[in-house]
């Protein structure tokens, strides 16, 4: 384990410190704290109610007092043990300069930068003024939350942006980043770099606005084969996380590289983040033995169980308690709530864990 790491474990949060930071800081807790990927959205009558109100969702995002409400909408309901700032990690391009659009029912639309000279359509450096509504947010849900509740930031990881930036859009075609990041390695690299900037100074702008923690989303990068998910994915997280270390000391971090899988064991052993985001396909016992047992696993229950509800769901919640329980855990899904999840089934599901 590197040093830094240790350093950190051995200055334990003090006992009133929230439950997630508790247990980032390597102590196992009973019942586990929980929180989701996604709690605030449209599975929530009082979202759509809202989102209605602001307009276009980026306009949602940039309205401090409409984002805060928002924010806080699930810990209302749920009484779960963190807050996510509603925000998304498409506005780092937008604050670099890139046109970003959300068409309903059609996710996000970036103008796709497909070559290396369409980098000078982007900003030197990521232009924070831009996002002070979002460090706004955060200030203002920090501020209405009670004290035993984390407030955690995010961004998404460079590759992961990365993909956006270059297709234009996300999930199959992620295939434009690849290929640039095999024709043209040095422009690519180019890229990340400046997405490992811009995020962790945004990273760091939310944790001084008064995020208890940060969250760092890898969705795509677990399709890629071992040297790429190395080069692209475990080595700008890793710098990443050591630059938000140098200007915010001590910072909460959780690293959450989707599909990681088998490469599971060579990220934790590269990044030094303080909790790791486990996927729903993933093999719990595998994804503990790969992660130093100190550090904190965070998931992974099936969305598609909360989605079903009853026996399912309690037998999925079951299996990541008693499978990761003895380590320090935080309960959530291996993937976001889904839109037409009961809400309902999200009470059932903190209920079955505050029971354990
Ligand atoms: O509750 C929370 O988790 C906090 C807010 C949050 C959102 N997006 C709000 C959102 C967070 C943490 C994200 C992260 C995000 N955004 C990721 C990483 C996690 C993942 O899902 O893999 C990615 C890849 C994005 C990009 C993005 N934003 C996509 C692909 C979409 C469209 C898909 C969809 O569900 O509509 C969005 C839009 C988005 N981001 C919505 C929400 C609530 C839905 C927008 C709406 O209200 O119409």
């Amino acid at each position: 384990m590197p040093e830094t790491v240790a350093e950190r474990l051995r200055s334990k949060a003090s006992a009133d410190a929230p439950k997630l930071v508790r247990v980032l800081s390597g102590e196992a807790l009973w019942p586990p704290p929980v929180w989701l990927m996604r709690q605030a959205g449209r599975y929530l009558p009082e979202y759509r109610e809202l989102r209605e109100q602001a307009g276009g969702f980026l306009d949602l995002c940039y309205n401090p007092e409409l984002a805060t409400e928002v924010t806080l909408q699930p810990i209302r309901r749920f009484d779960l043990d963190a807050a996510i700032l509603f925000s998304d990690i498409l506005v780092v391009p937008h604050a670099l300069g890139q046109d970003v659009r959300f068409v309903q029912g059609e996710g996000p639309q970036l103008d796709p930068l497909s070559t290396r000279d369409s980098f000078s359509r982007l900003k030197d450096a990521i232009d924070l003024d831009m996002l002070a509504p979002v460090y706004e947010t955060v200030r203002r849900a920090r501020a209405e939350l009670a004290r035993s509740k984390a407030l955690i930031g995010f961004c998404g990881a460079p590759y992961t942006v990365a993909t956006y930036m270059v297709g234009g859009r996300g999930g199959e075609e992620q295939a434009p980043a690849r290929l640039m990041a095999y024709r043209d390695p040095d422009a690519f690299a180019d890229l990340i770099d400046r997405l490992v900037e811009a995020s962790a100074a945004h990273l760091v702008a939310q944790l001084k606005a008064g995020a208890d923690a940060v969250q760092i989303f890898d969705s795509w990068s677990g399709d890629l084969p071992s040297r790429e998910f190395s080069r692209w994915s475990t080595a700008p997280i890793a710098k990443l996380c050591e630059k938000v270390r140098a200007e915010a000391p001590g910072a909460k971090i959780i690293a959450f590289p989707r599909g990681a899988g088998a490469k599971l064991a060579d990220f934790a052993g590269a990044v030094p983040a303080d909790g790791f985001g486990i996927a729903t396909s993933e093999d719990l016992h595998a994804a503990r033995s790969a992660v130093y047992s100190c550090r904190a696993l965070q998931g992974a229950v099936d969305p598609i169980a909360l989605v079903a509800g009853g026996a399912a769901l309690d037998r999925a919640v079951d299996d990541v308690l008693e499978a990761l329980g003895r380590n320090p855990l935080i309960v959530n899904l291996g993937h976001g709530v889904r839109q037409e999840t009961p809400p309902e089934h999200v009470a059932r599901l903190v209920e079955r864990v505050r029971a354990a």
